[in-house]
């Protein structure tokens, strides 16, 4: 089975309109969307996500921000889909994004980034199934993937 990643729509990138946007930057590259939930995150949800960052001075405010408002919860699947997410994100922080990049392009806040992705693979190993169950991950085939990659998937 090909890697997969956890792609979040952060509050500012639902409340700017900016889903349609982002989404199409991942579809354009050829990755293959294999899940979709759109909620607003609960206190729990979001510090079983953010656990990582526990203790650190911006870990309340950012929990307090991903709970704010609703955000699009995705999961893609490709060869090198994890690496390739974050080099379409960009760096951490709107105002130092490469221009091309969603981060550069669409945004200038620190922790108002717009979205977030696995950056690894133990880390999509674990947001993953905050969000989905085995059974929410839509198992099927693109039709164009010879035209993608170049060979089948
Ligand atoms: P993400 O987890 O959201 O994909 O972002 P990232 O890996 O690029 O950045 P990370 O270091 O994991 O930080 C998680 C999120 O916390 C907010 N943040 N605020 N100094 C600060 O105020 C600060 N540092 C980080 C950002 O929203 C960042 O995406
Ligand atoms: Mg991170």
């Amino acid at each position: 089975m090909a890697e997969r990643t956890l792609v979040i729509i952060k509050p500012d990138g639902v409340q700017r309109h900016l889903v349609g946007e982002i989404i199409s930057r991942f579809e354009k590259k050829g990755l293959k969307l294999v899940g979709a939930k759109f909620l607003r995150m609960s206190k729990e949800l979001a510090e079983q996500l953010y656990s990582v960052h526990e203790g650190k001075t911006f870990h309340d405010p950012l929990v307090a921000y991903i709970c704010s408002s609703p955000v699009l919860v995705t999961a893609w699947e490709a060869n090198g889909v994890i690496d390739m997410a974050r080099k379409l994100m960009g760096a951490t922080f709107g105002f130092e994004a490469e221009p091309g990049t969603i981060r550069g392009d669409l945004g200038s806040s620190i922790r108002y980034n717009l979205v977030h992705g696995s950056d690894s693979l133990e880390s999509a190993k674990r947001e993953i199934p905050i969000f989905f169950k085995d059974e929410e991950i839509v198992d099927y085939e693109l039709t164009n993937a010879l035209w993608l990659y170049g060979q089948r998937e």
